[in-house]
């Protein structure tokens, strides 16, 4: 079977930022209370021009940019978004069109909310190994403030825009290990965006919570067993950057403490399937991170949904 190696990593935001003090004008709420119970300091929102294509456009150009390959290398694009305007055509033909992809692409959109960035990569490793795919251009891109609802002070002070992608390439060694992929279906109404809400995003944050205290650990440790990585040797972790309350403890809580923690939600908020390779893509420019640095990514979200896999790094 053909194995696949990640080429690259990049990232898109919207230039404006908006800061707690900013939010407070807009909902009842305060900087202490969002620094203290979710660790975002600031955010990015953009604007009416700035749609969730354009956003994975930018960033997909910064991941191909950064690999070398010209965008006619690629064969087929995965978008992981829940924030599409548009039923059809979805945000994977929308990108190959912008970036002029020449050899008729597959475009494939999926949507299991925050989760979806680890799922696609998935999904890509496997047309990979199956020779269906040569080159894949993976992206999370997310307009979550075109599904706000900024009467709601408990999910408004959350929620942001941004865009990571990486670039995947066939490769003789496997450097991405099996995705351990699942769900709560039962669990399905603690996080929701349903036009019957207007297409609002609203959930249940405590009993979310909750569930990330007991699931998380024993998952993302199910996870490294899958990749036969020890938890001493995980190099670097990139959870959902939903709350730095989840995403703190999780290094000590699997026995991983010498991990360098992707905290980018201080700065970035929460931005659904963009989160993950958003923030390795910023935290790979702050930090030197050697080639091969096994590197766990896992998220959850909407469905409730979660995977996750260790890729090495490029
Ligand atoms: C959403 C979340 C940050 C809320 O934090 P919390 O500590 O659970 O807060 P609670 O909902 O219990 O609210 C506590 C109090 O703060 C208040 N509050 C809620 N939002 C507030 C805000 N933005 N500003 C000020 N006060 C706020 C509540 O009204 C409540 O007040 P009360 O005690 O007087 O009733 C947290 O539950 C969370 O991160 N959950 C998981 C979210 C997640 O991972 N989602 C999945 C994928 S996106």
């Amino acid at each position: 079977m053909i194995g696949t190696r990640v080429l690259s990593v990049g990232h898109y935001q919207p230039e404006r930022v908006v800061t707690n003090a900013e939010l407070e004008k807009i909902v009842d709420t305060n900087d202490e209370w969002i620094q203290r119970r979710v660790g975002i300091r600031e955010r990015r929102w953009a604007g009416p021009e700035e749609t969730v294509d354009i956003l994975a456009r930018k960033a997909a150009q910064d991941a191909l940019d950064k690999a070398g390959m010209p965008a006619s290398d690629i064969d087929t694009v995965i978008v992981a978004t829940c924030s599409a305007f548009d039923r059809s055509p979805n945000m994977a033909a929308r990108v190959a069109d912008q970036l002029k992809i020449p050899n008729a692409p597959a475009t494939i959109d999926i949507n299991t909310a925050c989760s979806g960035f680890p799922h696609a990569i998935a999904i890509a490793q496997q047309a990979i190994a199956f020779g269906s795919t040569t080159n894949a251009l993976v992206i999370g891109s997310e307009k979550l403030s075109d599904v706000t609802d900024f009467t709601d002070r408990t999910t408004a002070v959350l929620t942001a825009d941004g865009a990571g992608a990486m670039v995947l390439t066939a490769s003789e060694d496997q450097q991405i290990s099996p995705v351990l992929w699942g769900s709560v279906p039962e669990m399905g109404d603690a996080v929701r965006i349903e036009r019957s809400n207007d297409d609002k995003f609203a959930q249940n944050g405590q009993s979310v919570f909750r569930w990330t205290t007991t699931a998380l650990p024993k998952i993302a440790r199910e996870i490294l067993e899958r990749a036969k990585v020890e938890p001493e040797d995980v190099g670097v972790i990139v959870l959902h950057q939903a709350n730095l309350r989840i995403i703190e403890p999780l290094a000590r809580k699997i026995g991983a403490e010498q991990a360098l923690v992707a905290t980018d939600v201080t700065e970035s908020g929460n931005t659904s399937a963009a989160s993950i390779p958003l923030a390795l893509s910023k935290l790979m420019e702050q930090t030197d991170i050697p080639t091969g640095t096994p590197i766990l990514m896992f998220a959850f979200g909407g469905g409730l949904s979660y995977a996750g896999q260790v890729i090495q790094a490029p």
